[in-house]
Order: structure tokens, then C-alpha cells, then sequence
């Protein structure tokens, strides 16, 4: 596997919920950076580096006062944009007395963070990701800490046959295993992976959601833009029954490395019927939150077996069900070649030609 930095910088990457940026000081690490979160009074969210110039403690140690955050050590106090506007005990603001800050966003209900080139940051690259907060679907979200590398993460979500095995409990009843998903990929976007599952036994938690247990057919759809932004589509509708009866569900899984081996995971799964269902909710969240740790468990393990062994190339042994993710590790490590290369080169998710069956993104108008 490659070493040196495995993560892009001129991009957007999820720091947090909208929801989780309040009036205090919120420490997180990101691309193996201490940063600092919060908002202002104004409640525009503020990303600082996470360190006072001064004897370099932590500022999330310190309070926040009206506009500005008091250090906790010796009361220096910054501005949002990282100047220090006071000093106890002396007049004058010393030079160097500036703390980095990132671009910080909140869209979709998310806080996206830039954390390469200030002046390259450009909102209209945050990703489309508008179902996740649009009325006519309902959404229900949730956090996990994976120790693993992001990219792993990344993988396993692509790799839509891992599904009959790891998820026998939950998503899956072992269907679908003898199919190969189809995968389409243009420019530097997965445009899709995906496989039909025709006329079969509704999985537990299917058979829970859609609130009947007679055989199904179901679709599955994992989309992917660098660096961590997949999207899962499933629909299923009771096999005899019209597709556009189908309930769908699109689990947008935001992937953000904290360090090499470190990684968070931010998700919200929108669906489009029982929209207002408080009781499906919690049953959604715990549903999703204990497939997720099916994944968890297989990702962290293949992690220590990866640290200890080190192996030249990942997968040590390639299988066809790899196409999607190792084409987007591909997609994934020339734009961070092209960072090496150039520090202002920017990740632009290339145009589309084609519309082709089976991208959300591209092709299901239900806006
Ligand atoms: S360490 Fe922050 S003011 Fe001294
Ligand atoms: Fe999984």
C-alpha cells in the first residue's frame, strides 16, 4: 500500500452535523489535524486550528467570549479569522499572534470543511447531497468511529457483494451472492454499481421496514465522488407490483479521515414513504447503526491485519466483486498524485455525458 499522504486537501470533507456546532468549544481531529469547532454569535460555524500560539495548548481548553475565543492558559483572544485582538497585561499584539482557520460551510445539514488552499475553497463544489434535508423525504442520521483506514471504508461500501455474508442479520438473507453487480464509472466519478435482486425473501430489517414479509424485488445502487461521499439506493416493492411503487431509501455515507488509521463516519439514510413515522425512525436507527457494525468489525480487523503485514498491493488477491472499489482508489490517488504535483490543483467532479440507468445522481428526477 502507498504511504505518505493517503487524503485530499482541496475538497470538501464533512467535519460534523450542523447540529453538533454550538456555542462551545468542540474539539475533533480531521486529516490528522487538532482542529477547533464552534459558532459565533452571529451562529456562523468557525473551524480554528486547535492550538494557541502562544505555548501551543489547546485552544478548545479555553471559553468563548461575544466574538472572540479566550485561551485558556494566558487569556490571548482570537477573532474568527484567527487574529488575536487582546493580550492581558500588555498593550500590544505581538507579531505571529495568529491562529489558522479553515473554509467552513454549513449545507445539507452538514458542516463541510476545506482544509487545503484557503483561496481555493469554492462552495458550489459541495456535494449535491439535497435529500438529506428536502421535505419530501424523511431522514434519520448517525455517527460511528471506525479505527481503519478511510479508504477501507470507501471499499466496503462499493463492494455491494460483501452483503450476503457480513449483514446475514440485518440488510441481508445471503441473495444476490452468484450476482455480479454491474459497475459504471465516467471521468472521476463511480457513477454506479449495481445489481437487481428479483423475486426474493425480504432480508429482517426489509421485512421490518416496509412492514410485510412476502418476496420482494429489490435493486441496490452504491455511488461514489471522491474523496468520501458514497451513496447507497435500495428499493424494493413486492415482487408482482409496479418498480415505481417501490420504497427507496439512500443512505449518504460521508467518510472523513480523523488520522491514518482513524476514520469518521458520518451517515443519513433519506427515505421516501412513511415520511412522518417517529416509531420507523428509531427502528432505522437502530437498524442501520447495528449493520454498520457488522461493517465495523470485519474494516477494523482487516486494519490490524493490514498493519501488521504491510502487503505490497491490496487486495493480495483480486476478485471480480473489487472492480468498483479498486477503480475508485484509482479515481481517488491520481487526484492526490495531482495535489503532489500542483497544491492548487483542485478536485472537480468531471461532466457527465451519457445518462445511465441506475444513478440516482443523474437520472431520478424527484426533486
Ligand atoms: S498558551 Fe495561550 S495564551 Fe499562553
Ligand atoms: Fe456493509
Amino acid at each position: 500500500m502507498s504511504t505518505g499522504r493517503i487524503w485530499m486537501l482541496n475538497c470538501w470533507h464533512v467535519a460534523a452535523f450542523s447540529s453538533e456546532l454550538k456555542r462551545e468549544l468542540m474539539p475533533r481531529r480531521l486529516l490528522d489535524e487538532a482542529i477547533v469547532l464552534y459558532r459565533d454569535v452571529d451562529g456562523a460555524p468557525v473551524a480554528m486550528q486547535d492550538r494557541c500560539p502562544h505555548r501551543l495548548v489547546p485552544l478548545s481548553m479555553g471559553r468563548l467570549g461575544g466574538t472572540l475565543l479566550h485561551c485558556g492558559y494566558h487569556g490571548m483572544a482570537f477573532d474568527r479569522e484567527g487574529a488575536c485582538k487582546f493580550v492581558p497585561a500588555q498593550k500590544r499584539i505581538p507579531g505571529g499572534a495568529t491562529v489558522r482557520t479553515y473554509p467552513v460551510v454549513d449545507r445539507h445539514d452538514m458542516v463541510w470543511i476545506w482544509m487545503g488552499a484557503k483561496e481555493l475553497a469554492d462552495v458550489e463544489l459541495i456535494p449535491d447531497v439535497h435529500w438529506m434535508s428536502h421535505p419530501g423525504w424523511a431522514s434519520v442520521s448517525g455517527y460511528k468511529h471506525m479505527a481503519c483506514d478511510y479508504r477501507l471504508v470507501n471499499d466496503n461500501l462499493l463492494d455491494l457483494s460483501h452483503e450476503a455474508f457480513v449483514h446475514q442479520g440485518t440488510i441481508g438473507n445471503g441473495a444476490g451472492a452468484e450476482e455480479l453487480p454491474k459497475v459504471y464509472c465516467e471521468g472521476n466519478r463511480i457513477i454506479y454499481a449495481h445489481r437487481e435482486m428479483p423475486d426474493i425473501d425480504p432480508p429482517p430489517f426489509f421485512a421490518r421496514v416496509i412492514g410485510h414479509s412476502r418476496r420482494i424485488n429489490r435493486w441496490q445502487t452504491a455511488v461514489y465522488m471522491p474523496p468520501g461521499l458514497n451513496m447507497t439506493e435500495a428499493g424494493a416493492h413486492e415482487a408482482g407490483t409496479p418498480r415505481n411503487r417501490a420504497s427507496v431509501w439512500r443512505v449518504f455515507h460521508m467518510i472523513t479521515p480523523e488520522t491514518q488509521a482513524t476514520t469518521h463516519y458520518f451517515w443519513v439514510m433519506a427515505r421516501n414513504f412513511r415520511l412522518d413515522d417517529p416509531e420507523l425512525d428509531a427502528e432505522i436507527a437502530a437498524g442501520v447503526s447495528a449493520t454498520f457494525d457488522e461493517d465495523k468489525l470485519v474494516l477494523e480487523l482487516q486494519m490490524q491485519a493490514l498493519a501488521v503485514e504491510r502487503p505490497a498491493t491490496f487486495p493480495s488477491v483480486a476478485l471480480m466483486v473489487d472492480e468498483a472499489p479498486v477503480r475508485a482508489r484509482r479515481m481517488l490517488a491520481k487526484q492526490i498524485e495531482r495535489e503532489r504535483e500542483d497544491d492548487q490543483a483542485v478536485f472537480v467532479p468531471e461532466p457527465l455525458g451519457k445518462e445511465p440507468y441506475g444513478s440516482p445522481f443523474v437520472t431520478i428526477d424527484d426533486s
